[in-house]
């Protein structure tokens, strides 16, 4: 059975936002799913702890591509402790819902971006709770359902 995906993800998919890496970044996050084999490199260039570029990099299906996609654009011009609150669900209902065997390619997304706020706040020896509030956590890497 042909899986639904919505208009807003094909617009994601086949026009990607944001690709392409910053060769002087500021950060750098990458991620991958050991059972897909998917990675995501994310690339932040912050001043004054605002966010002013992000591109990304993704060797992934179509749900990466669009999930990494939009949260580049939600998190572009925030500053970094709104950006680390990003989750996968708002990007999900940002591009209107996404299969369900799909919804953790959109853990990747999330993850990319906490990796490299993970990754300024090292660079720069900055306190992780201080720098990116409290409650700060990467998600476990989750299963990969579509693909055993
Ligand atoms: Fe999409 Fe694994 S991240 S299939």
């Amino acid at each position: 059975m042909a899986m639904e995906y919505s208009e807003e993800v094909m617009d994601h998919f086949m026009n990607p936002r944001n690709v392409g890496e910053i060769e002087d970044a500021d950060a750098i996050g990458e991620v991958g799913n050991a059972k897909c084999g998917d990675i995501m490199r994310m690339y932040l260039k912050i001043e004054n702890g605002i966010i002013k570029d992000v591109k990304f990099k993704t060797f992934g299906c179509g749900s990466a591509i669009a999930t990494s996609s939009k949260a580049t654009e939600m998190i572009k011009g925030k500053n970094i402790k709104d950006a680390a609150r990003l989750t996968n669900q708002a990007v999900v209902e940002s591009l209107n819902g996404l299969p369900k065997v799909k919804i953790h390619c959109s853990v990747l997304a999330e993850q990319a971006v906490k990796a490299a706020l993970l990754d300024y706040c090292k660079k720069n020896n900055l306190d992780v709770k201080k720098t990116l509030g409290e409650d700060f956590n990467i998600k476990n890497e989750h299963e990969c359902e579509s693909c055993e």
